[in-house]
């Protein structure tokens, strides 16, 4: 099999070593890739919007199943595009991908579908959602309904935030037009937890539970960024939970999408609150998560590229089976990240921290110059280590992440403080 990833950061890479494992997997290709996808695929320059280009790739090199790893090229229909070409691709269809693309559209969805969510309204009007926040007591969450990079929700704790928020999303516009419209919802108490499943657009198999860490400080301080580390099992969510996700979340959200006539062969991640009243939604997202991905694989003891492919061909065949170890990822980020940053910081210890069995460097914004690896990122480096539980697998993660330098280097040093 020749696969085709989309996508250069550490979920990629992820990716590219477990399918390399595949015996079935022949060659990698992987647009743009980074430092490390390079050494187990061929990695292309295409942007990776350009439908036709990425179409024209896949065709070239023979691709017999792409996968897409962030949500803007799926937004931009890439999976209509490939399948107008004959290719096989997985992911939504373009319709089907608004799921993620739009936060109105995937409210409209749960309400329509019974899917347990935060109670909700939606605006087009900055004077209207204003008078909203403001006859509002408790605190809401307020979002962009289009993609915003994951930084588009304002959690706010009084009228002044909410005001704020609207400001900057409605009318000085700084998603685009991402802020056309806003969600604005309750805000909801409980614990998060990422659970994802694989589709084939009729039956769905669910991953192991991971929790993903937004902020970019210790105990979840300061802003949020695209995820400072993950780990896997997250034991917030328990075997009677996870059951009910998949009866009261999965299940309706398959069967609203065909009763829509759209097709959606790929990835749902559902973002979730562990809430009082059980889990409930708090957002979805059409492809794997990053981190989560990084600390997810390392666990899948099965021949990833056989069971992605045929989802993507509309039938899961054989079975995946999972190990029971822990998996820990820590994030490295570039100093300044999420805000502005230097590149081009020369990466020391690489090799030294692979050394330890079960310990995982993977790449998130990496670039080669000569023989030298360099920071080409916020997210720079995805440490993932495996082991008999969770605390073990920290400690691990932290040995790796102590023997890898670069100038400004920043990680989280509490990585899964929730399940310990
Ligand atoms: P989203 O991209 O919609 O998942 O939102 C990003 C983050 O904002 C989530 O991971 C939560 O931490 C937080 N968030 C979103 N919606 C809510 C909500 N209704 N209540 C509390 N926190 C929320
Ligand atoms: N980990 C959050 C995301 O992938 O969107």
């Amino acid at each position: 099999m020749r696969i085709l990833i989309i996508g250069g950061g550490g979920r990629e890479h992820a990716l590219a070593w477990k399918l390399s494992q595949s015996s079935s997997v022949e060659a990698i290709f992987c647009v743009p890739g980074n430092a490390g996808i390079a050494a187990i695929a061929h990695c292309v320059k295409v942007d990776m919007e350009d439908l036709p280009a990425l179409a024209a790739l896949a065709r070239k090199n023979k691709v017999d199943l792409t996968i897409v790893g962030p949500e803007a090229p799926l937004v931009a229909g890439i999976v209509d595009y490939f399948w107008q070409e004959g290719l096989t691709i997985l992911g939504p269809e373009r319709k089907a991908a608004l799921l993620e693309g739009s936060k109105v559209w995937a409210k409209e969805f749960m309400m329509e579908y019974g899917i347990p969510t935060a109670g909700y309204e939606f605006f087009s009007n900055y004077q209207a959602a204003l008078d909203y926040v403001r006859h509002q007591e408790r605190p809401l969450v307020i979002k962009a309904d289009g993609l915003a990079a994951g930084k588009g929700v304002y959690v706010t704790n009084n009228t002044e935030e909410a005001d704020m928020a609207l400001q900057q999303i409605m009318v000085d516009k700084i998603y685009g037009d991402a802020g056309n419209r806003v969600v604005i919802e309750e805000k909801l108490q409980g614990e998060e937890v990422s659970l994802l499943a694989l589709t084939d657009g009729n039956d769905f198999w669910v991953m192991p539970s991971s929790q993903d860490h937004k902020p970019i400080g210790e105990g979840d301080s300061g802003p949020n960024t695209g995820g400072m580390g993950a780990y896997s099992p997250a034991p917030v969510i328990n075997f009677a939970k996870t059951k009910y996700v998949k009866e009261k979340v999965f299940k309706p959200l398959i069967e609203g999408m065909q009763r829509k006539s759209l097709i959606y062969r790929g990835v749902i991640y559902a973002g979730l609150m562990i809430t009082d009243d059980g889990p409930k939604v708090l957002e979805f997202n059409a492809r794997f998560g990053d981190p989560e991905t990084q600390a997810i694989l390392p666990r899948l003891n099965s021949d990833l590229a056989s069971v992605l492919l045929s989802a993507a061909k509309g039938k899961l065949k054989g079975d995946w089976h999972w190990k029971d170890e822990a998996a820990v990822c820590v994030i490295m980020a570039s100093g300044g990240y999420p805000g502005s940053y230097e590149k081009g910081k020369v990466i020391k210890g690489l090799d030294d921290a692979a050394q330890e069995a079960g310990v995982f460097v993977f790449h998130s914004g990496t670039a080669k110059e000569g023989k030298l690896i360099v920071t080409a990122g916020g997210r720079v480096l995805s440490i993932t280590a495996m082991e008999t539980g969770i605390k073990e697998a920290v400690e691990k993660a932290y040995r790796a992440v102590d023997k890898i330098d670069f100038e400004g280097a920043y990680c989280r040093r509490d990585i899964a403080y929730r399940a310990l």
